[in-house]
């Protein structure tokens, strides 16, 4: 039995939209920041018999959850020549699929566990492959604090990985502020696509992803939180645009993410360093200075479509437990 954990990671610049469907090669980088309050715990156990199996917070999963798993776990199977069945045990202590990241932390997870269970030893830039094929997101959280993503020009995506970058040194930590806890409607692979196939600023965006991924490592580099906050609001802002821009157009947002979005910039012209982002969910995570957190959270916390606002500093790389 191999258990390993890793943790959900919020992206500064966003990935939104694939080069290659069935690898899930991403058509430009991105850069994020791994959590540490959103942890998936995965647990994997070679079992008797042909079918694997697979749990969800205690609950068993069939059809399209556990055939997902199932295919990721044949991938690793296969390259060490391995024939057992597994169980998978996993659970996360935030929402699933509300458009938190949920899959990044779970295929980061996935790809130590089942490789450790099946005795591979894979660097790094191995298990951020496999993570990726699993859920594009998921390449990033194989590392701790910031990760940069490679879209990579290979078909076979051998190219298409996650790195960390050590050397930023600006520690920043984020108060999530969830707009109700129910499941997104639609998927990061569906708006991808109906972005990609049907908005008339699919290119427009992609060539700003590739400005915006070196100006934000600028940034960083620089520890300049306000030119951080325009880059990364500027980012968030160009990829919803861009789903809304799709036919039929696809609106993450609710009321309460535009009232969150106004609070940050207040706090902001109030100068508290703090900036937003939102995935493809209703949730604003405010990225701050650490010594602001209980500030940003308490503000966020004042409306009440706010279910509640998790806090979190950076978190460390994916890993085994046991
Ligand atoms: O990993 P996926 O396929 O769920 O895509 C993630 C998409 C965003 O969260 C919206 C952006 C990102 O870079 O994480």
């Amino acid at each position: 039995m191999v258990l390993a954990s890793a943790r959900a990671n919020i992206a500064l610049v966003k990935y939104w939209g694939k080069r290659d469907l069935a690898l899930n090669l991403p058509a430009a980088g991105s850069l994020s920041l791994t959590l540490d309050a959103l942890r998936t715990e995965t647990k994997v156990e070679l079992i008797e018999g042909s079918e694997d199996r697979f749990f969800l917070d205690g609950q068993q999963q069939n059809g399209k959850a556990q055939k997902r798993v199932s295919d990721f776990v044949s991938l690793l199977r296969k390259r060490a020549g391995r024939k057992e069945a597994v169980r998978v045990d996993s659970s996360n202590n935030f929402p699933t699929a509300a458009g938190l990241a949920s899959s990044a932390s779970a295929f980061a997870a996935l790809s130590v566990a089942a490789s450790q269970a099946f005795e591979l030893q894979l660097s790094p830039e191995e298990l951020s492959i496999y993570a990726r094929i699993g859920s594009g997101s998921a390449a990033r959280s194989i590392f701790g604090g910031y990760a940069l993503m490679s879209a990579g020009e290979k078909a076979d995506g051998s190219d298409a990985f996650a790195k960390a970058l050590p050397e930023i040194d600006l520690p920043l930590s984020a108060a999530i502020c969830l707009a109700g806890e129910g499941q997104k409607h639609v998927g990061s692979t569906e708006g991808m696509e109906r972005t990609r196939t049907t908005s008339p600023y699919y290119q427009a965006w992609i060539e700003q992803v590739h400005k915006d991924l070196a100006f934000a490592q600028e940034a960083l580099r620089q520890k300049d939180i306000s030119a951080l906050a325009e880059i990364v609001e500027g980012n968030c802002l160009a990829m919803h645009a861009n789903a809304m821009s799709a036919r039929p157009g696809i609106i993450y947002f609710k009321a309460v993410t535009l009232w969150a979005i106004e609070q940050v910039r207040q706090m902001r012209s109030e100068g508290i360093p703090v900036f937003f982002t939102i995935d493809a969910g209703p949730h604003v995570v405010a990225f701050c200075a650490p010594e602001v957190l209980e500030k940003v959270s308490s503000r966020l916390s004042e409306h009440p479509e706010v279910s509640r606002v998790v806090t979190s500093q950076m978190g460390g790389p994916a890993q085994v437990e046991a």
